[in-house]
């Protein structure tokens, strides 16, 4: 499998640095990226850098997923998102990610397999979803029961070969689903469903979460599609702040499956996963009279209101995130199918158009995100808006994967540390209590 392709060139770029000139080499990415290493900076220099949100801080070398955010282009291992889109699966995207090429018939259906065969979760497992009171977000219980696995597959707690990493990383694959739904269903107050080995793994989800004991959910093809296709878009990309916790997480050694629960907890930020629930409250606010889109415009773009269009900006694209231009298409395809209209559908489209004629987002670069149309979708598939980051969290499970074990088998064994710039106080003496003053 290829795991690191990587071209690199005897090119120096040069620091100056209180009067003297450092020279730092420069790494070049297969897709002609450059980075200055400044890996022997402090030591030479005495100086650190300093990058407000990393920005500009590349923190490891990765060949699972490509992105170039001016032009709008997301590949995962190399091959481009619309192709994956268009001919692949989740479950087959998630195998390229994970282990690095497309796999062959036998071992897509070797994968399928033992996905359908470990969607069982242990029956212990059950009374601590018993123990969450019902009004507890499904997130904070995935977080907790993902973590929680390792109690009931201790060998994730120190790997001794390779096939280990493989087998956890299927595992957790699997059982995602089982947590994700039984989490809903503690929410919903409703008995938990077991895993049909007849159904596939998004089929599989969506019947866990919609079968009630009187009635057998018939999981429609359109949706099963649709929530497929949402997951694989969102399957990877790269250093974004739920990846990085991964990673972070798992340079101190900690186990694939604490790895990914604090990658969950990233995940929930409002900020990062967590905006596709911000989007759908956004756009309901707006249907409800609560503001138009006018008000909505300018709200954004008034600093003092702490407000933000959700679903809009990225840190990377400074173009048309290439997955909303997929999810935009998705919905409108949905909809028509099912003969269906959906009021955010109409609202999220006049926004988009208000907002991309207007000079802010122009001169800032702000474009939909991958989150302004997977919540509508969603909704047209019957997810509760407090489910909707949680089914950010199964797409992105192989790319935490993938991560998490790119680092482990690359095994430079380095902890992630960042440094920082003090600003508080100079060294002072401590002062008794009885001469303290308020
Ligand atoms: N609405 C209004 N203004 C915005 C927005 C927005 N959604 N996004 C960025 N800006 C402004 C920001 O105020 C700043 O203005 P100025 O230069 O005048 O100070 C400028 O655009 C640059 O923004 P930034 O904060 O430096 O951008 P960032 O790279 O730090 O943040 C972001 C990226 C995604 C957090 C941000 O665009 C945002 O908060 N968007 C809304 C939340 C959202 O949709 N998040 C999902 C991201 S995609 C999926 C994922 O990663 O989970």
């Amino acid at each position: 499998m290829v795991e690191q392709v990587e071209t690199s060139m005897s090119e120096t770029g040069k620091l100056c640095v209180d009067g003297s000139e450092f020279e730092m080499p420069v790494i070049v990415g297969t897709e002609q990226e450059k980075a200055l290493d400044i890996g022997s900076l402090r030591a030479r220099t005495g100086y650190i850098t300093l990058d407000d949100g990393y920005a500009n801080t590349g923190a490891c070398r990765s060949a699972i997923t490509f992105i170039d955010g001016e032009k709008g282009i997301l590949h995962y291992r190399g091959i481009p998102i619309e192709q994956l889109a268009g001919k692949s699966r989740f479950v087959e995207t998630a195998y390229l990610l994970i282990w690095g090429e497309l796999p062959t018939s036998d071992q897509l259906a070797s994968f399928s397999r033992q996905l359908t065969e470990n969607a069982l979760i242990h029956e212990g497992m059950k009374y601590h979803f018993e123990g969450f009171p019902n009004t507890s977000h499904p997130m904070a219980m995935l977080s907790a029961m993902i973590n929680a696995l390792s109690c009931y597959y201790p060998f994730v707690l120190e790997f001794e070969t390779d096939k280990d990493i493989d087998k956890a990383a299927t595992l957790l694959m699997s059982k995602v689903r089982t947590l994700a739904a039984f989490s809903y269903k503690m929410s919903k107050g409703q008995p938990f469903v077991y895993p049909d080995p007849n159904r596939r793994y998004v089929g599989n989800l969506l019947h866990m979460m919609f079968t009630v004991p009187y009635k057998q959910y018939e999981v429609p093809r359109a949706f099963q599609k649709a929530l497929d296709l949402i997951f694989m878009l969102h399957a990877d990309h790269e250093q974004n702040c739920s990846t990085s916790t991964v990673r972070m997480v798992g340079s101190a050694g900690a186990n694939l499956y604490s790895s990914v629960s604090a990658g969950v907890c990233a995940l929930w930020g409002p900020l990062h996963g967590g905006a596709n629930m911000g989007v759908i409250q956004m756009l309901e606010q707006i249907q409800e009279g609560g503001m138009d889109i006018d008000t909505c415009v300018k709200l954004a773009k008034d600093k003092e209101s702490g407000f933000r269009l959700m679903g809009f900006g990225h840190r990377v694209y400074k173009n048309y995130d290439p997955r909303a231009k997929i999810l935009k298409a998705a919905a409108e395809r949905v909809f028509a199918q099912l003969n269906h209209r959906d009021p955010l559908l109409d609202i999220a489209r006049r926004l988009e158009e208000r907002a991309l004629s207007d000079q802010y987002f122009i001169d800032r670069k702000l474009y939909p995100n991958v989150d302004f149309y997977s919540g509508i979708i969603m909704r047209a598939i019957g997810i509760p808006t407090n489910m909707f980051t949680v089914m950010f969290a199964i797409g992105r499970l192989p790319g935490w994967i993938a991560h998490w074990r790119e680092q482990f088998l690359q095994g430079s064994g380095r902890i992630a540390r960042p440094r920082q710039v003090y600003t508080g106080q100079q060294q002072r003496d401590y002062i008794d209590m009885d001469k303290r003053r308020a």
